[in-house]
């Protein structure tokens, strides 16, 4: 057989769904491992997604998407996220996912560095190394309120530094990066000429607190931003995200596009279009369901004396289990799936810095997670000296 790619075997594959597919294989588990909404998806996106298959819109589309979609799009995020686009800036790709993958092959080249969030998401990770570039963990903890400090990641940035990926609200923390915090990333961004690639994939829930997107204040082109339609509108097997870029940059994306997907699955883009511009109810009444998870479930941590951070964003809890992982959460979820049938993804898939951590998704029936939680090893009593 001739040889594989060494490239290829390089990217890291993901601890989350390790575990996903270890509890799939088993009866009575509760899942809590995957980020997938547990909400309907509202009548009316249906309706538009059947509709554009009954009625046969299954043609390619440009590759950048149905021109209603990106008009719709980069209304919403003039109106929205304050950013001034034109729809001619915003790209219609499968998913965040793709969006990522885009951004980074925009600006990376092989061997050249990206600073990514640890924890952080895994694709941040895998999708460089498919590029035969490097991802360089910047450290979120708990020292710091899991929020960056500017001053570590100076001294992080080489000759070969191209870009810096920016989450928030944060997968898997549930932070979300203050204004300041956002225009000092800039700053940082601006000062040593770095891409800032903004994931913003959880705009929509936010706990008290504002989403801001980087872009609103970006007077320099830096910022590539990220949107999707999984999280908000439920719509995660639909593969429907955004990617907004500067302007006059068609034709390269249109070759990419071209060569990766050619376009987003027609009817899926229609959904798409129906969830942007219609009523926001189900938004609505997603965000107050995994609110109110949260804080039953943060209430239900507080009783059991197990470390959390308290969440201001997206829809996971970050729990400290270190007083049982003894230095291997990743074995030690996994031991929990089959001991306990809980499935849990452990914080070290998300990066060195999530070793002792798990993240648990709320979106999910109050009584599975509640009981998921209710699992979990107690904190042993401190053994008097
Ligand atoms: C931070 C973050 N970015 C991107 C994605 C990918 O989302 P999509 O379904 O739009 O590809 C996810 C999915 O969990 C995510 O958590």
């Amino acid at each position: 057989m001739p040889s594989f790619s060494r490239t290829a075997f390089a990217v890291p594959g993901s601890g989350i769904r390790r575990i996903h597919e270890i509890a799939l294989r088993m009866p009575d588990v509760l899942p809590l491992a995957v980020g997938e909404p547990d909400r309907a998806v509202a009548p009316h996106v249906l309706e538009a997604a059947s509709r554009a298959w009954l009625s046969d819109e299954t043609d390619y589309t440009a590759n950048a998407g149905i021109a209603p979609l990106r008009d719709a799009i980069a209304a919403k995020l003039r109106r929205v996220n304050g950013m001034p686009v034109d729809a001619e800036q915003v790209w219609v790709t499968p998913g965040a996912t793709e969006a990522l993958y885009l951004a980074l092959s925009l600006v990376l080249e092989p061997g050249d560095e990206v600073l990514v969030p640890d924890p952080g998401y895994t694709t941040f990770t895998m999708a460089p190394r498919m590029l035969s570039a490097v991802p360089v963990p910047y450290r979120l903890d708990s020292a710091r309120a899991f929020l960056p400090d500017v001053a570590a990641l100076e001294s992080l940035v080489t000759a070969r530094t191209r870009a810096i990926i920016v989450n928030s609200p944060s997968n898997p923390l549930g932070v979300v990066f203050p204004e300041p915090v956002l225009r000092e990333l800039l700053a940082f961004a601006s000062r040593h000429d770095l891409w800032l690639i903004s994931d913003e994939v959880y705009e929509a829930f936010t706990w008290g607190v504002p989403h801001v997107s980087p872009a609103s204040f970006d007077a320099e082109d830096r910022v590539l931003t990220v949107h999707s339609f999984s999280k908000t509108y439920a719509l995660t097997g639909a593969r429907v995200g955004s990617l907004v870029v500067p302007s006059g940059l068609d034709g390269v994306l249109r070759t990419y596009q071209e060569a990766i997907v050619s376009c987003v699955n027609t009817p899926a883009q229609h959904a798409a279009l129906a969830a942007i511009t219609g009523p926001q109810d189900a938004v609505a009444e997603a965000a107050e369901h995994y609110r109110s998870n949260l804080a039953a479930a943060s209430a239900l941590l507080d009783e059991l004396g197990i470390r959390y951070l308290e969440p201001r964003g997206a829809f996971y809890l970050w729990v400290d289990v270190s007083h049982a992982s003894g230095g291997d959460v990743a074995h030690w979820a996994e031991r929990f799936l089959l001991e306990q049938r809980v499935s849990v993804a452990p914080g070290s898939a998300f990066g060195a810095a999530g070793e002792g951590w798990i993240r648990v998704c709320a979106a999910a029936s109050r009584e599975t997670l509640l009981a998921g939680l209710g699992r979990l090893p107690r904190v042993p009593a401190s053994v008097p000296a």
